[in-house]
């Protein structure tokens, strides 16, 4: 039976371009994720969308003397264009700004209100008097009550990772815009997260396939106990609380941006012609969701959006949250403020999206913080991609057109090597696809990268530019093994490597597109025919490590 999958990735707001780090944390993991389960033939919805409220937005638009819509217009249509680029294939990349979101997330607020999960009350939040306004959670500064840190954020803390409201802080101080500081009282929504404090760890608890960085940040923040937290703010760019009497305020970003998954799925359904095709996704327990963020989301979407679907009480939970730790550059932390970052429509004007799809996940930070280097960028574009895979392809296309007159040969009999390495085939598909359900990108590239080299040592071993002389038939044996390795690898990674893919699938003589075929072996065929063959990747100069270093010190700040 097919399997079920929802695919969530986590909404970037819409506040400047897409980085390195955007991508290796949770973009290329869930494209991977995606097409792998499409190839297996699941039913997959994968969306996400633009943030476009919170503070980032509205500080970038201050800054630029522009309204916040026009901030978000000009990063989403970015947005859209780079997925496209990168081939990072959502089946729907909307925006928290959509009427069916501000729906959507009405309901669920008036739901939870219904059924007392969300209660009135008062907080003290940052306000000053000389602007006569309250400001946001972000323009505070201080220390963290928890781990100490002198730079946490009124609503998070960036080295802890836990969320904050600003009067946690200790020595609260405003960092944005040099404002007065007091502390006011102020009427808020608040969601009942004390009521979910049980059944969140027992659940919890059982997800013993979580990878234990998700799981045991989340278990030790639930024994510490979670507070019920205010979900509106003294702002006006956001989505309005749909209760009377309060225009000044809005949904606290994060309650809504969260309920975008379910506003996605509803959007994608209505834009099939289907309005019900979202429930599956939702509320059927043989699917499975599965939520790609980067660490700093993990409360969010391990206990917050959880809490929401437990009142809500028709909604299935996460299966699984694989949240990636983060991605240096060159060895220091990547800042987008002090411009210390690769940004993706920069990348895109250079380079194929194949060689970063493949170093980012050769490099991805699955289980610690990575790093990327332009000299590792290099190197492995040049070693791995061009010389163990790249290489390996073309050889045997090139000698395969030019003895056997552009078809694929016919095989004599096979001896024990050939048998080996066919057998590696099946076994390479079952383990890579064993691993890529596991959310293990990494190994599972490695898998694909270590049929590769297998194939490579092959060919080195049986010499068929030495056996083409004496003996075209021990020849076309070898180069037939060769093949199917090939078609092999064009399965296998498809995944991580969608445009070279799809190049191979058509080198190889198949038609239409790769994402058709199945997960699995496909033999070619003797006497097909196939095109002249053209290299899949290109080797990179040793200079271009230093250009681009230099490139990025050139612009931080
Ligand atoms: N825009 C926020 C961030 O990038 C939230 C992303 S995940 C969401 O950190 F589901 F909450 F939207
Ligand atoms: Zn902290």
């Amino acid at each position: 039976m097919s399997e079920r999958i929802f695919i969530a990735v986590a909404w970037p707001y819409a506040n400047g371009p897409l980085h390195l780090g955007h991508l290796a944390g949770c973009y290329l993991p869930a494209d991977i994720f995606a097409r792998y389960h499409r190839m297996k033939g699941s039913d997959v919805l994968m969306v996400s969308g633009s943030d476009q409220h919170g503070t980032p937005i509205t500080i970038r638009a201050e800054q630029e003397g522009l309204e916040p819509q026009q901030v978000v217009d000009r990063f989403h249509a970015q947005f859209l264009d780079s997925w496209e680029r990168m081939g990072i294939s959502f089946d729907l990349f909307t925006t928290t700004g959509t009427d069916n979101h501000r729906q959507v997330v009405h309901e669920l607020f008036l739901t939870l209100l219904k059924k007392d999960y969300i209660y009135k009350d008062t907080m003290l939040l940052p306000y000053s008097a000389e602007s006569n306004r309250f400001l946001p959670d972000r323009y505070v500064q201080g220390t963290c009550p928890h781990c100490g840190d002198e730079r946490a954020r009124g609503d998070q803390c960036d080295n802890c990772g836990r969320t904050l409201n600003p009067t946690d802080l200790i020595n609260p101080r405003s960092v944005i815009g040099g404002y007065d500081l007091e502390f006011r009282e102020s009427e808020h929504f608040f969601l009942r997260l004390t009521a979910f404090q049980e059944p969140l760890l027992k659940w919890v608890k059982k997800q013993s396939h979580w990878r234990p960085n998700v799981l045991n940040f989340t278990r030790r923040y639930l024994e510490d106990g979670l507070k019920d937290r205010a979900i509106t703010r003294d702002i006006l760019w956001g989505v309005p609380i749909p209760v009377e009497g309060y225009d000044s305020k809005r949904i606290y970003v994060w309650f809504e941006a969260v309920t975008g998954y379910l506003s996605a799925a509803k959007e994608w359904a209505q834009s099939q012609g289907d309005p019900d095709a979202w429930e599956p996704f939702f509320r059927d327990p043989n699917s499975r969701a599965y939520y790609f963020i980067g660490k700093d989301n993990i409360p969010f979407h391990t206990m917050i959006w959880p809490a929401m679907l437990m009142g809500d009480g028709t909604l299935d939970l996460p299966y699984d949250v694989p949240a990636n730790e983060f991605l240096n550059m060159e060895d220091a932390k990547l800042s987008t403020s002090r411009n210390w970052a690769v940004w993706l429509p920069d990348y895109l004007e250079r380079f194929d999206p194949d060689p970063l799809r493949y170093v980012l996940t050769a490099i991805m930070p699955e289980t610690s913080d990575s790093n990327f280097s332009w000299s590792d960028f290099v190197r492995r574009n040049n070693q791995e991609l061009v010389a163990t895979y790249g290489n390996l392809v073309h050889r045997v296309l090139t000698m395969t057109h030019r003895n056997f007159d552009g078809r694929f040969p016919q095989p004599g009999d096979l001896d024990e090597e050939d048998q080996a390495l066919l057998a590696r085939i099946p076994q390479a598909l079952e383990e890579a696809g064993d691993q890529l359900g596991k959310c293990s990108f990494r190994q599972a590239l490695g898998t694909a990268m270590a049929l590769a080299q297998a194939a490579n040592r092959y060919i080195d071993a049986k010499a068929p530019w030495q056996t083409m002389k004496t003996d075209m038939q021990r020849t076309g044996t070898t180069l037939w093994v060769c093949l199917n390795v090939l078609s092999c690898l064009r399965t296998l990674t498809y995944p991580f490597l969608p445009f070279s893919a799809q190049r191979l699938h058509e080198l190889l003589g198949f038609e239409g597109s790769i994402q058709d075929s199945a997960w699995g072996v496909r033999e070619v065929r003797a006497g097909q025919s196939f095109p002249q063959p053209t290299p899949l990747f290109t080797k990179l100069e040793e200079s271009v490590a230093e250009e681009e270093m230099e490139r990025l010190r050139a612009k931080a700040t």
